[in-house]
């Protein structure tokens, strides 16, 4: 448990933790920040009224300049993790059981209402693969939101990599130039916000947290992996002459593929392991587990049947694809339960011709296509 968090945690959060008795609050409260991506402009209801953990409030009033990327970031990774999983059976959805059960009897003040409600749910503290890959995913969206906004020139602290200025290698023809991007505030920066300080991490919650740790760097060293170089060309007539290079992350799409690829081949924590991790401070060489792995302890459920407690939606009413054999086909996505099928008309325009001067017509097309949804 996050012991610093405790204090501050807001009375929903606590609540919801009583009566569920599922979820460490600890988790949840540093969580609760995710809930950010929905408000329009955060530095207007600023840190106070924010859906954030005690220790996130006292960082976000020390640099509230930094709730853009905040925001910024949390977007990225919620959206990144639906763009990934849009064909599995967890497709990442963003909901929680506390909503339904909340949201008609918990007067909460107007600014935390839709942050407060704990997004992610039973993922977040399952403590299983999709655990690992939403921390993942959501401290890498820091770490890239934050040093886009140093590249820009918005931040005092942190600018493009000025040790790069002025290098390069004459007799190969180029040079460091424009704007590199320096992805050290944002790693920082990422660490310092998600980051629960725990030197315990005995005990079932503090496998959870060496976990979750474990994976919050992991995606932070995703983005410091994916960093490439990038060049243009001066010269006469493009012949490439001089070539002026910079250093610049992957779009964030990129990261979040690798992510999935590491989600896929993550490793669990075998008891062997746990104890190696443990040992980790004293002896770094003990570590069983690459950096950049993702780790989790317990295994997934299937996702396929509706848990209102856990928050899993199943897939039922999921549309599946009837000739594919991957995740999204309908065999495996309705967990073999069949599908329905629907008529869908799509009407679109078509036909179109430039008429002189100076319109285009078009016809009204219709097509039929069949759409498969699980039962
Ligand atoms: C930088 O600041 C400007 C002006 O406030 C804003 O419009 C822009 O989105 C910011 N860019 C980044 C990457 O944060
Ligand atoms: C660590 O946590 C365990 C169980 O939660 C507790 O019994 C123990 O006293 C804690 N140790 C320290 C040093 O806080
Ligand atoms: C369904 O899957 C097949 C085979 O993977 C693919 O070619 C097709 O584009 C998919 N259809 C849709 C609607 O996604």
């Amino acid at each position: 448990m996050d012991r610093a968090a405790l204090p501050g945690l807001p009375r929903l959060c606590v609540l919801w933790a009583t009566l569920l008795a599922l979820f460490p609050c600890g988790v949840h409260g540093n969580w609760m920040w995710l809930g950010i991506a929905s408000f329009g402009v955060p530095e207007k209801l600023g840190c106070a009224n924010l859906p954030l953990s005690s220790r996130q409030k006292e960082l976000c009033k020390r640099k509230p300049y930094l709730l853009p990327s905040i925001r910024e970031g949390a977007r990225l990774g919620i959206q990144e993790c639906k763009s990934q999983f849009k064909h599995e059976r967890w497709n990442c959805q963003v909901s929680s059981p506390a909503v339904s059960i909340f949201a008609p009897s918990v007067a909460a003040p107007p600014a935390a209402s839709p942050g407060a409600a704990p997004l992610f749910g039973y993922e977040l503290s399952s403590g299983t693969k999709e655990t690992a890959f939403i921390y993942a995913v959501m401290a890498a969206g820091l770490v890239h939101s934050v040093t886009r906004s140093c590249s820009a020139g918005n931040m005092t602290e942190c600018s493009c990599d000025t040790n790069l200025q002025n290098g390069g290698s004459a007799t190969e023809g180029w040079h460091w130039g424009g704007c590199s991007d320096d992805i050290q505030y944002g790693m920082w920066f990422s660490r310092r916000f998600l980051d629960v300080p725990t030197r315990n991490t005995t005990g079932k919650d503090g496998k959870l947290l060496a976990m979750n740790l474990h994976n919050n760097e992991a995606g932070r060293q995703a983005v410091a992996k994916l960093m490439s170089v990038d060049c243009r060309c001066h010269g006469v007539s493009g012949s490439c002459a001089v070539k002026t290079c910079w250093k610049t992350m992957s779009s964030f799409e990129k990261i979040g593929h690798f992510l999935k690829e590491k989600y896929e081949n993550s490793v669990q924590l075998s008891d062997k392991v746990k104890r190696k991790m443990r040992r980790r401070e004293k002896d770094p060489r003990k570590i069983a587990v690459r950096k950049d792995d993702l780790l989790y302890i317990n295994k997934s459920p299937n996702y396929c049947v509706e848990d209102r407690k856990l928050g899993i939606p199943g897939t039922q009413g999921r549309e599946c694809n009837r000739t594919s054999e991957g995740a999204d086909g309908c065999n495996l996505l309705c967990c073999g339960r069949g599908y329905n099928t629907h008529v869908v008309r799509h009407v679109e325009r078509c036909e179109c011709k430039f008429v002189w001067c100076c319109y285009v017509r078009c016809r009204r097309c219709e097509s039929m296509a069949d759409v498969h949804t699980c039962k």
